[in-house]
């Protein structure tokens, strides 16, 4: 397994190999993060796996700095799985200057995650874009966790006609139900106890009352309720009356770690 940790090593290290599979993460890889490496994998010869903590994408008072950084395990894991390469540019070697050319996204990205995480989805698309045009794969895979941003950079392919396929993959949840995330790490005893009571609401959404009482039922058990909602999948606009193909998102905080889910209806 290579390891880059610039464009100009990356670049070396991929040209042997031009069907490529990739897998954006920030690092502290869970069992979540490894079965969309095992999808690379089944889909291309050469897996590419990308190590960056991404500051575009945190707000001034969120997690940036104490963000779990376990980059020595998470190479024994992506080896573990035979991932090729792995692409871990220091902050100045992705963003040798400031980035003042900021990919905007559609207004569903000041929706849901925005409303509470302003400008999040620039930075993230702004980096999965620079993150794609350094490795150039041909396919790329992201989680049904961040179904948000998931919808997100599907869009930027499809309108900057990028020739990337764009594959996601469930999430995986601990036995309990709780979806795994590098913040999981952060809860306490109690709180990880308390976590998967999202997941258990999620589960029994059916309507727009539904949503009420679960974020009722959450704020009940000590949670910080920042939104729980039913959207359409294909665009994540408030459904009309009758549409099936629907998915429950939801965010809140339990004490100071913010945790996200969603479930497709
Ligand atoms: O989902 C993530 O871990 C990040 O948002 C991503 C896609 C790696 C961009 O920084």
């Amino acid at each position: 397994m290579r390891i880059a940790r610039t464009v100009a090593e990356l670049r070396r290290a991929l040209a042997p190999h031009p069907a490529r599979a990739f897998v954006p993460t920030m690092g502290n890889l869970h069992e979540g993060h490894l079965s969309l490496v095992r999808i690379a994998r089944a889909h291309a010869p050469c897996v590419v796996v990308s190590i960056f903590v991404n500051r575009l994408q945190f707000g001034p008072n969120e997690d940036f700095d104490r963000y779990p950084r376990t980059f020595e395990a998470d190479c024994a894991k992506l080896a573990a799985e035979g991932v090729d390469v792995v692409f871990a540019p220091e902050e100045r070697a992705l963003y040798p200057e400031p980035q003042s050319y900021i990919v905007e996204p559609p207004p569903i990205a000041n929706e849901l995650e925005g409303r509470f995480r302003p400008r999040f989805f620039h930075g993230v698309a702004t980096v999965v874009l620079k993150l794609f045009n350094c490795v150039q794969p041909q396919l790329a895979v992201f989680g049904k966790k961040d179904y948000q941003q998931l919808h997100i950079v599907r869009g930027m392919v499809r309108q900057f006609d990028l020739p990337i396929e764009i594959v996601s993959g469930e999430t995986v949840r601990e036995p309990d139900g709780l979806a795994m995330s590098s913040r999981n790490s952060y809860l306490s005893p109690a709180e990880r106890a308390e976590a998967p009571r999202l997941y258990r609401l999620l589960c029994s959404v059916r309507s727009a009352e539904d949503c009420a009482r679960a974020a009722r039922a959450l704020s009940e058990a000590g949670w910080q309720v920042d939104y729980v909602e039913l959207r359409r999948r294909a665009d994540l606009a408030p459904p009309a009356p009758g549409e099936r193909e629907l998915v429950a998102l939801a965010a809140a905080r339990l004490g100071a770690t913010r945790l996200i889910d969603n479930v497709e209806l």
